[in-house]
């Protein structure tokens, strides 16, 4: 076996003890990477503080409903402020990015309580014949707008801007005739069927 002359090395200065021969370079962590190290632990204090235990933090949540409120503005500022009558809400049942948008406020909004697809959990299937508080597709509106039954149905005039609750109506009257996986029973009065046209003037 042949013997390393370790002094020979061109290395690190060699530690001054040694055990069962065996002996060690003084070879300490680099500077760079303790300043790292440090550079980590300050960061995640400061990421804990800023997004945990300050007011200054956000989530996605909000950052996503900003967005929707610039969305809104922007797909809403051509029609300025529609009206929540019959006729409008019949006609917006016919512009599908409308009903895109109504789609996602409903999904976001409704469904803890009427399903994905309308067929009703806790609140009652929006998708047959029968309605509780409604007769026309404008009731439809009233209805999102004041709750109903005491606030079993909450009121949203307050969480949900006007032209947002004039599509969503709409929408809701499009999902009228749909076939939801899970139908909840009928409720109230059989109604007749919407206008299949909005009314000309
Ligand atoms: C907390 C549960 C809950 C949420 C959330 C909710 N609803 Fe309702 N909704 C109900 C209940 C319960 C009723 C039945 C009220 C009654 O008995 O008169 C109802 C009734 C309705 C009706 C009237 C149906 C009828 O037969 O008269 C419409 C329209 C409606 N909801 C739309 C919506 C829309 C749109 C949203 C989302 C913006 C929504 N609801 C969110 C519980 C809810």
């Amino acid at each position: 076996m042949s013997e390393i002359d370790i002094k020979a090395l061109p290395s690190d200065p060699l530690t001054d003890h040694e055990y069962d021969g065996i002996r060690e370079f003084d070879n300490p962590t680099p500077g760079w990477w303790y300043f790292l190290f440090g550079a980590t632990v300050v960061f995640s204090v400061l990421y804990l503080v800023f997004w945990h235990f300050s007011i200054g933090g956000w989530t996605i949540e909000e950052s996503w409903a900003d967005d929707q409120r610039v969305e809104f503005k922007r797909i809403f500022g051509a029609v300025g402020q529609l009206k929540p009558d019959d006729e409008t809400i019949l006609a917006q049942m016919n512009n599908p990015q409308f009903m895109t948008v109504a789609k996602s406020a409903f999904l976001g909004n409704c469904t803890a309580c009427h399903g994905r697809d309308g067929g009703g959990l806790v609140g009652v299937n929006l998708t047959d014949d029968s309605y509780k508080n409604v007769k026309k597709v404008s009731d439809i509106y009233r209805v999102i707008t004041e709750g109903a039954n005491g606030g079993a149905m909450p009121a949203w005039k307050r969480a949900l801007s006007d032209n947002e609750r004039v599509i969503l109506a709409a929408y809701v009257a499009s999902l009228r005739g749909t076939h939801p996986a899970t139908p909840k029973a009928a409720e109230g009065e059989v109604i007749p069927p919407w206008p299949t046209q909005a009314p000309k003037h």
